[in-house]
């Protein structure tokens, strides 16, 4: 499947996010005024600890969540709470969650095809959809590997078998944008890095602008153009892969990474002390 990049400018940030700030109604803030553009076609990864924002920032992409302050920006659409902009937005940027969010009494078949509903009014969706769809849907699931578990029910599929499902859903959609929330989360981890591995290779193939959040460092460093840290609700890092280093993961995950021990200092101690003594207390501190 190739996508349609007429009407897109390769060129243009895919995302922007001017100062964007969510605070949740019961007060909590879920994201702190963060400043960020994402390159078209770039694989973006969002690292950081639970609780630190990271699926704040991705629903408030396509509007789940509603940012409080501030402005999303999307290539060919512009602010994407313009009036009209969301539904336009939304059906360029699907979505893969980490539960999957199948219908498991659907068979794979089925649940792929439930992307295409963005493409039809209410009323048509309740027909059987065009074979148009249908063959895009059995495309989609050839490419993620399960065409043969296509009339399938989709709850007798394995969990690495079920995200990719997900997957075939999401691609169906023929985005231009893919927003995953912990995509592997839920898997072991050979299984994790081949279905992180097959988002990274359609996104590729296809031109799509990959925003996905992730725990495990070390995927990140593999797939990721960008890695873009969270800690408490803040960005404190963005740039390469290749610039992480224990600083960086100190600065991210804060407490969850053992910080260097330095001795207690005893409680005399004054400045001219400290200067006087200095190479013996690095020495200590060693
Ligand atoms: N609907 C909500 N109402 C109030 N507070 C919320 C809501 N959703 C998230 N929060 C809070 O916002 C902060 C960021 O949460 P978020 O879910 O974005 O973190 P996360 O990085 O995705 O964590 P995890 O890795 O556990 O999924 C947390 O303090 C969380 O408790
Ligand atoms: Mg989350």
């Amino acid at each position: 499947m190739s996508m349609d990049t007429s009407a897109f400018d390769a060129t243009a940030h895919a995302l922007s996010l001017r100062d964007v700030e969510v605070v949740y109604p019961d007060g909590t803030v879920g994201l702190r005024p963060a400043r960020l553009s994402l390159a078209s076609g770039s694989f973006v990864v969002l690292l950081g600890p639970s609780g630190a924002g990271k699926s704040t920032l991705l629903r408030s992409l396509n509007g789940l969540v509603q940012a409080t302050a501030g402005r999303i920006e999307a290539a060919g659409i512009g602010d994407i709470h313009a009036r009209g902009a969301l539904r336009r937005h939304r059906q360029r940027c699907a979505m893969v969650f980490q539960q999957h969010q199948l219908i498991g009494r659907l068979t794979t078949l089925q649940n792929v095809l439930t992307g295409r509903l963005s493409y039809h009014s209410t009323l048509r969706s309740l027909w059987p959809l065009p074979l148009a769809d249908k063959r895009l849907a059995l495309d989609c699931l050839d490419r993620v590997g399960l065409i043969d578990c296509a009339l399938k029910r989709v709850d007798e599929l394995s969990g690495g078998q079920q995200q990719r499902v997900g997957i075939a859903r999401a691609i169906v959609q023929q985005p231009r944008i893919l927003l995953a929330d912990e995509p592997v989360a839920s898997l072991d981890p050979a299984t994790s890095m081949r279905v992180l591995g097959l988002i990274h290779s359609i996104c590729k193939a296809d031109g799509i602008t990959a925003v996905v959040s992730l725990h495990q460092v070390d995927l990140a460093r593999r797939f990721a153009d960008r890695v873009v840290g969270i800690g408490g609700g803040s960005v404190v890092f963005d740039g390469p892969p290749g610039l992480i280093d224990e600083s960086v993961l100190a600065a991210i995950y804060g407490a969850g990474v053992p910080a260097p021990r330095v001795p207690a200092l005893p409680a005399w101690l004054d400045m001219e002390s400290v200067q006087r003594h200095r190479g013996a207390l690095l020495e200590a501190a060693r």
